[in-house]
């Protein structure tokens, strides 16, 4: 019976990476090359907010461990930007300039520790992003650069309840 099978099989095998090839990528259940770049998108106004907020709130920081934690977030979300940049290159996409509405929201709050927690929401909102797609990316650069977001970002939230837990406590 393999012996039969065989031939057949083969020639599926030889056909059917070609045909893959011209198909888009929500044919196969991953979302589209423009759905992954308005993802991407907006991930990065996401990020460039959250560095802005991270930037300008460094400066108003009311004590050094807020700055240092700030700091540290902030060359976090520089480097989701970066890699985000990476990923829209790969997915042979020109990124615009936008930076997402989250960061005037977030500096307009002037109690330092709600803008934290509110910074914080932000960062889960891009969590739940990722992983809700992270597995519908094709291109597996970008999905591994999702990935390493995805971690420091919650990385990033765990530390900043910490801080901000042991703060208030
Ligand atoms: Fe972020």
């Amino acid at each position: 019976m393999k012996m039969t099978k065989k031939p057949d099989s083969q020639a599926q095998f030889n056909s059917s990476p070609c045909m893959m090839h011209d198909t888009d990528p929500s044919y196969h259940g991953f979302l589209s090359g423009d759905e992954t770049v308005a993802l991407l998108l907006s991930l990065l106004h996401a990020e460039r907010a959250g560095t802005k907020v991270c930037l300008l709130s460094e400066k108003e920081a009311p004590s050094i461990q807020h700055k240092q934690l700030l700091r540290d977030i902030c060359q976090d979300e520089q480097k989701s930007c970066q890699g985000l940049l990476e990923s829209l290159t790969i997915m042979g996409a020109i990124p615009d300039k936008k930076v997402g509405e989250f960061a005037a929201k977030c500096l307009a709050i002037n109690d330092f520790d709600e803008r934290l927690q509110f910074l914080n929401r932000g960062q889960g909102w891009v969590v739940r992003e990722i992983e809700k797609n992270l597995a519908a990316i094709s291109d597996t650069g970008v999905q591994k650069q999702l990935r390493v977001m995805l971690e420091e970002h919650r990385q990033n939230i765990d530390k900043l309840n910490q801080f901000l837990n042991s703060h208030t406590a």
